[in-house]
């Protein structure tokens, strides 16, 4: 398909962006689907000049990613749904004729990629959550729509753990502790938030010590030292591949109202040198 002056755009806003995977999601579901649109990643210093740009340019749709998310929830025009306005996070946003509407569908990616673990888990399971950053923030949220409230949460800097206990109370029974609580020893599910791991050497913990019948869930897009060092000694240990592709899934479903094929995706990204 030829890129045409009728031809829609859309983009990913972020910093560091360059490694980003949605643009050769978001490019070839255009093409496979036959729409008439370009993706683009653009690297800003300045998320509220970008999402004016949004307007300005009348660029249809964007991704929001790291550090923006938390800013661009303040600096849409709406909120898309409730569940947005509770993580005050956006990472989807649509221009609907000039209006920014923000989604957040990083917490809904979550639930596809952990949905059929989640089935095997009961409330006496011990479930680990690593990190309290932003990502902490869906992946908890995630947990409490599939109904697992028993959540210790366990992160470097202990303050912004007791900050995201605050937020889900009502919602979920968090108990906050360091990395290195004993707690991990006992884990029957650990999820891995933090961003270590990213650089292909480093481990949040120590997989020895986990349990042999433990399910691991790092939710970086492949496979951490953690996942690969896990996967030997664990039950299950999966990446974040699935969190990825579903949020986009349903990114693009927001925009374009269409429900891409999960598996072509998969396969599209599964062939590339992450
Ligand atoms: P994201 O949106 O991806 O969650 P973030 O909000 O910057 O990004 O959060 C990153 C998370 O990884 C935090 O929990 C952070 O711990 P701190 O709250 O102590 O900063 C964690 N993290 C990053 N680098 C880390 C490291 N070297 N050791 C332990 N935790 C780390």
């Amino acid at each position: 398909m030829y890129i045409t002056a009728n031809t829609d755009t859309y983009c990913i806003f972020g910093n560091p962006v360059k490694h980003s995977l949605s643009p050769i999601l978001h490019n070839f579901m255009f093409e496979y689907y036959g729409i008439d649109a370009v993706y683009v990643a653009f690297e800003v210093e300045d998320i509220k000049k970008a999402l004016e740009s949004v307007k300005a340019l009348s660029i249809k749709g964007c991704n929001i990613t790291l550090p923006f998310k938390e800013d661009a929830f303040r600096y849409v025009d709406e909120v898309g749904d409730n569940d947005t306005a509770f993580l005050e996070s956006v990472n989807t946003v649509k221009n609907e004729n000039g209006k920014l509407i923000g989604y957040n569908t990083d917490y809904l990616g979550f639930i596809d990629l952990f949905d059929e673990y989640a089935k095997f888990c009961s409330d006496n399971d011990t479930v680990v959550v690593l990190g309290a950053g932003g990502t902490a923030v869906s992946v908890l949220y995630g947990l409490y729509k599939l109904g697992i409230e028993n959540i210790f949460l366990l992160n470097r800097t202990p303050h912004k753990a007791e900050k995201l206990k605050d937020k889900f109370a009502g919602k979920l029974n968090i108990k906050v502790g360091l990395l290195d609580d004993a707690i991990i020893k006992e884990a029957d599910v650990l999820i891995n938030t933090t961003s270590v791991g990213i650089d292909k050497e480093s481990l949040p913990i120590k997989p020895a010590i986990l349990k042999k019948d433990a399910i691991v869930v790092d939710v970086i897009y492949f496979d951490t030292p953690l996942v690969k060092e896990a996967s030997k000694l664990v039950l299950a240990a999966i990446n974040g591949m699935g969190m990825f592709v579903s949020q986009a899934f349903y990114a693009f479903k927001i925009w374009h109202g269409i429900e891409f094929d999960k598996p072509t995706a998969e396969n599209l990204l599964k062939d590339l040198d992450l």
